[in-house]
């Protein structure tokens, strides 16, 4: 099979579409055939640059006609499950599609079963689990470096649900990706926040509780806690245990109360498109297998269910809609400075 090239099509062609075409280009087993954005102007331009033949305004047009094996899901957050559903319906085999996941659990559920119906394969893309960094760092976690893993503690910007997903699905992969048991949070959304068109919080924090004792502490806006100034603060994303602090930063560190502070050897690691075809050729698993994303959703949801219900919220939690739209339409986070805007425009 390893010679075996793939048919692949790309629906969204803004930002990080690019790096998805590059990205199949290198692989050297995907022949791109597909460009679909609701934009003509952005797909026919994106067709061009990436020398891809058939260029679409809508997705059942291409997927209709096109028949590709695997599709790439680069657009707005709110519309990843519905492309994903429809992919799957069309028979699609192999789905990346971007993070988050979804923006609520309901819609992550209909993802995975719409996925499972169809037999396709469904990776997510945290690509934080493909950093070389973070998988020596959860191979020195899990063989004892630090003793027990008791806190982890991270801080990022730019909503929850854009980056806050990557953090939560980073420190579950260190982790080991442990159970979470409960989580405790606080949101604040004084102002009409928007990020790639969904409601975000000004800022929020959440501490999660795992199966044998860990805590994820997350700041996400918090004062003085940027996209990286967080990391930047703490030297690196800090992983506390009972013998010791490991840091991944631009090393990854070990430290311990008796010894110097040493750096590990980081090997190489694949890539998440590599990986993807491995998987559909019978490999055993992906690092970004939905099911890990869905558990990703389910805390980002929990800490809005925190704030929501002001207390501790045991898992699993009830699919459902947003706790943070509900929050926003019952008035019980209201705006105190009207006016929507968007955090990237
Ligand atoms: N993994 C990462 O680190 C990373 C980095 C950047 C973006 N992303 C994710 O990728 C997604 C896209 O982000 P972006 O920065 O590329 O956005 P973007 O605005 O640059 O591009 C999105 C494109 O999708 C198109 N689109 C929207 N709805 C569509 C639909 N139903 N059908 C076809 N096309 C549609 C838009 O017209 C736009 O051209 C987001 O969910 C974002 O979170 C992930």
């Amino acid at each position: 099979m390893a010679d075996k090239t793939y048919r692949v099509a790309i629906i969204g062609t803004g930002g990080i579409a690019r790096s998805h075409a590059r990205s199949w280009a290198a692989t050297g087993r995907a022949e791109l055939v597909a460009a679909v954005d609701i934009n003509d102007d952005a797909a026919q331009a994106f067709g061009d640059e990436y020398g891809i033949p058939a260029r679409y305004t809508g997705h059942e047009a291409m997927l209709g006609a096109e028949k590709p094996d695997i599709v790439s899901i680069c657009t707005w957050h709110g519309t990843h499950p519905s492309l994903t559903v429809a992919s799957a319906q069309a028979g699609v085999a192999g789905i990346l599609c971007e993070k988050p996941m979804a923006v609520n659990l309901a819609d992550a559920d209909a993802m995975l079963a719409a996925c499972r119906e169809s037999g396709t394969q469904l990776a997510i893309g945290h690509h934080h689990r493909f950093s070389a960094r973070n998988t020596e760092a959860r191979r020195q976690i899990a063989a004892g470096a630090i003793g027990a893993p008791h806190m982890l503690r991270v801080a990022v910007g730019g909503g929850l649900t854009n980056n806050g997903t990557h953090a939560i699905d980073g420190a579950r992969y260190l982790l080991g990706d442990p159970a979470a048991e409960w989580v405790i949070g606080q949101v604040e959304r004084r102002t009409d926040r928007y990020e790639r068109k969904e409601p975000i919080e000004d800022l929020c924090m959440g501490l999660v509780g795992f199966e044998g004792g860990a805590r994820l502490v997350l700041e996400s806006d918090m004062p003085d806690g940027g996209l990286n100034a967080g990391a930047a603060r703490l030297g690196g994303l800090q992983v506390y245990g009972t013998e010791g602090t490991l840091t991944v930063g631009d090393a990854v560190t070990l430290s311990s109360p008796r010894g110097a502070a040493v750096d590990v050897d980081v090997p190489a690691d694949t890539n998440q498109y590599d990986e993807l075809l491995a998987w559909m050729e019978g490999g055993a698993t992906h690092r970004n297998e939905a099911t890990n994303a869905r558990a990703t959703v389910e805390l980002m949801m929990a800490i809005y269910e925190s704030a929501r219900r002001r207390g501790l919220v045991s898992l699993p939690l009830d699919p459902g809609p947003s706790p943070l739209v509900a929050m926003i339409d019952d008035g019980s986070l209201a705006v105190e400075k009207p006016g929507r805007y968007d955090i990237r425009l």
